[in-house]
């Protein structure tokens, strides 16, 4: 669990930058970052100056935090995030999702580039995630739970909200944009999955296979926040094609969606209803 004092500490590094007071946080996956491009009178912090938190050294993604305006709405936008991959902790990965309930955000866009297991996807279809599978073992949730942030055993029935759902689908039915629907399931990597266990995981149910997104949308879940996930097919998961996979065909890939992909996201955020 993390230190109340810490996520204060960095909810006032922010609040001492900045005068927006943002309702909707944007986190962007693997080769995505561009969206950060639209962002008016932001506000950019690098993730190294803000206390507490960490920074990824994956390619595609560029560690800064933009604060401003998309499309009328203020909007807070991870540009990078942290993968359990990469060594860092549960805490760490989810550790800007505290500060995000800290400073009153209420809904949050989770966005991933992941491998597409349902054999009727198509590398470069989006995915609008309707549940996942944790198949990591782990949770964010485990130690002391600290009721200022949230109970200790949250409903998990409807993590990606109902509503957020309605109006993204909505959205891509009025700009055209085909929205597939399925359950994005989490894998540690880096290694990418074996035949055997993607054949186990369509098994289970997963539309989608990916090693990000779940804890910070368990830790927003806690925090009673709106969640909306949206995952890029980036490739075919291996065993469905008969070619080797590698980290370049998910970026390729993403470079060629990423425009449609952004242009989706800012509608939406556009249409979110904000309680203010
Ligand atoms: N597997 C796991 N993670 C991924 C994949 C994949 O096929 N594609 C993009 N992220």
């Amino acid at each position: 669990m993390h230190e109340y004092q810490q996520i204060m500490e960095a909810k006032e590094y922010i609040l001492s930058k900045t005068t927006v007071v943002a309702d909707t946080a944007i986190i962007l996956g693997s080769g995505l970052g561009t969206l950060a491009q639209k962002v008016q009178d932001a506000s950019v912090l690098s993730y190294r100056d803000i206390p507490h938190f960490c920074s990824s050294e994956v390619e595609g993604h560029a560690n800064r935090l933009f604060i401003g305006m998309l499309n009328g709405k203020q909007i807070v936008l991870m540009q990078g995030r942290f993968h359990f991959y990469e060594g860092y902790t549960l805490d760490e990965i989810t550790f800007p999702i505290r500060v995000f309930q800290a400073l009153g955000i209420q809904n949050l866009i989770v966005t991933n580039a992941a491998g597409g297991v349902n054999e009727t996807f198509k590398p470069g279809d989006l995915m609008l995630i309707e549940d996942h599978i944790n198949m990591v073992g782990v949770n964010p949730l485990i130690g002391k739970n600290d009721e200022r942030l949230g109970v200790r055993f949250p409903d998990a029935s409807h993590v990606y909200t109902r509503k957020l759902r309605e109006l993204a689908q909505r959205v891509a039915k009025d700009m055209n944009i085909p929205l597939q629907k399925g359950v994005y399931c989490w894998t540690s990597g880096p290694i990418f999955e074996t035949p055997a266990e993607i054949k186990m995981y369509r098994m289970m149910g997963a539309s989608a296979v990916g090693m990000s997104t779940v804890p910070e949308t368990i830790v927003a879940c806690h925090s009673g926040m709106n969640v909306l996930g949206i995952s890029c097919i980036s490739n075919m998961a291996v065993g469905v094609l008969e070619q080797p996979l590698s980290m370049q065909e998910v970026l390729d890939t993403t470079e060629h969606i990423k425009e449609i992909f952004v242009s989706l996201v800012e509608r939406i955020v556009e249409e979110i209803e904000t309680e203010k």
